[in-house]
C-alpha cells in the first residue's frame, strides 16, 4: 500500500465501503479492489512529457518507478518550477492560490477560501518551503502547472449508467453473453478524450452537490435553460442522484499533476436498472464538452485519465449485483 511518500509496500489492506457491503459482499470486494489497485500503481500520466502533452510546455525530468519515493534521496533532482501563466495573472482567480504558499495551512479545511486542503489519501508531507508533496512521489516538475491549488485539487465524477436494451425492452448481450452497460460520457474540449462528465468541487461545496451540478452543466447544458426549465431538470436530477455507490475516492494519475499539486476525485455510480429514469433527459453538451453520448463499455475502451478503470469496476460490480439477465 502507498504511504503518501510515493513508496509502495507489500500490504494490500483495502478500505471498506459499508454502503456496498450491505448489498453484496462480492460487489464490495470489487470496489475495494480498485482502491487498493490505484493506491499501489506508480503514477504514469503524471510523468508524461512535455507537460500536458503540449508543444512548448516544460519538459519533466525523466524518472524510473524506483525514483519516485520522497524517502529516497535523488541526487541532482532539480525540476523546473512551472505555474501556467493563467495562474499568475491579476486579479487572482478565486480558484487559484497565490504564488508563494507561505502561510497556507495544509492537510485541513482552509477557512480563508473554503478550499478543502485535506486529502482522501490521509496526511501528506509538506516541505521546508511549505510546499505540499505529491503523495505518489516525484513527477519531474515542481510548482502547480495548470492546477490552481497547491496540494489536492478536488474533482467529482458522476457515472450514470443503464443496460443497453433493444426496441423490445430486453437487455442486449455482448459476445460473452453478458449484458452491455452504457454510461453518459462527454468529449473533453481540452484533450479531445471521451470522459466521465466530472468537474471541480467549488469552494465549500458538498461533493454530492458537485456530482449533480457537473452532470447537469456538462450533459444537459443546464446553464442555457430558462430558470423554470432549470428547476424542472434539478428536480429530476435530485430524484436520480438520490442513491449512488461510491466507487473510488483518492489520488488521480492526471497529466496536470506536479510535485506540489495533484488531482483527487470522488467517483460515484448512479445506476438505472430498469432503464426508464433517464428517458426524460435529452443529452446536450455543455460549455466544457465537445460532445455528449451514451457510450457502451467495452474492455478496450480508451478514456481520459483513469476513467476506464472506474467504468470497468462499475461494470463488474453491476454484473455482480444484478446477475447476467
Ligand atoms: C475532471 C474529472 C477527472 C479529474 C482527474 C477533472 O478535471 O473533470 O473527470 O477525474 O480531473 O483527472
Amino acid at each position: 500500500m502507498a504511504d503518501n511518500m510515493g513508496c509502495t509496500t507489500s500490504s494490500t489492506t483495502a478500505v471498506e465501503s459499508p454502503n456496498v457491503m450491505t448489498r453484496n459482499a462480492e460487489a464490495a470486494d470489487i470496489v475495494n479492489e480498485i482502491k487498493t489497485h490505484l493506491r499501489n500503481l506508480p503514477h504514469v500520466h503524471a510523468r508524461t512529457s512535455p507537460y500536458q502533452n503540449q508543444n512548448g510546455a516544460p519538459e519533466r525530468i525523466k524518472l524510473e518507478d524506483s525514483q519516485l519515493c520522497w524517502k529516497n534521496s535523488l541526487e541532482g533532482y532539480n525540476p523546473t518550477d512551472y505555474h501556467a501563466s493563467v495562474l499568475l495573472r491579476e486579479p487572482k482567480f478565486p480558484w487559484a492560490d497565490v504564488l508563494d504558499p507561505k502561510g497556507i495551512v495544509f492537510n485541513a479545511l482552509d477557512q480563508s477560501c473554503r478550499h478543502d486542503r485535506s486529502s482522501h489519501e490521509g496526511v501528506y508531507l509538506v516541505n521546508e518551503a511549505n510546499r505540499p508533496m505529491n503523495p505518489r512521489g516525484r513527477c519531474g516538475l515542481s510548482g502547480r502547472g495548470l492546477l490552481g491549488r497547491y496540494g489536492p485539487n478536488h474533482a467529482a465524477d458522476p457515472v450514470v449508467t443503464k443496460w443497453k436494451r433493444g426496441t423490445d425492452g430486453k437487455k442486449e448481450l455482448n459476445q460473452d453473453g453478458d449484458p452491455i452497460l452504457e454510461f453518459v460520457a462527454i468529449q473533453r474540449k481540452d484533450t479531445g478524450d471521451w470522459a466521465i462528465p466530472g468537474g471541480m468541487v467549488d469552494p465549500g461545496e458538498n461533493v454530492s452537490v458537485t456530482l449533480k451540478r457537473e452532470f447537469g452543466e456538462e450533459t444537459m447544458a443546464s446553464m442555457e435553460l430558462s430558470p423554470e426549465d432549470q428547476e424542472i431538470l434539478d428536480k429530476k436530477l435530485t430524484e436520480v442522484f438520490k442513491e449512488g455507490i461510491e466507487i473510488y475516492s483518492g489520488y488521480v494519475d492526471d497529466i496536470r499533476n506536479t510535485d506540489n499539486a495533484w488531482m483527487e476525485t470522488v467517483c460515484v455510480n448512479f445506476h438505472d436498472e430498469e432503464g426508464t429514469s433517464f428517458q426524460k433527459f435529452k443529452l446536450a453538451a455543455g460549455d466544457d464538452a465537445g460532445g455528449v453520448a451514451w457510450l457502451p463499455f467495452t474492455k478496450d475502451i480508451q478514456l481520459y485519465s483513469t476513467h476506464a478503470i472506474f467504468i470497468e469496476t462499475i461494470y463488474k460490480m453491476r454484473l455482480c449485483l444484478h446477475g447476467k439477465n
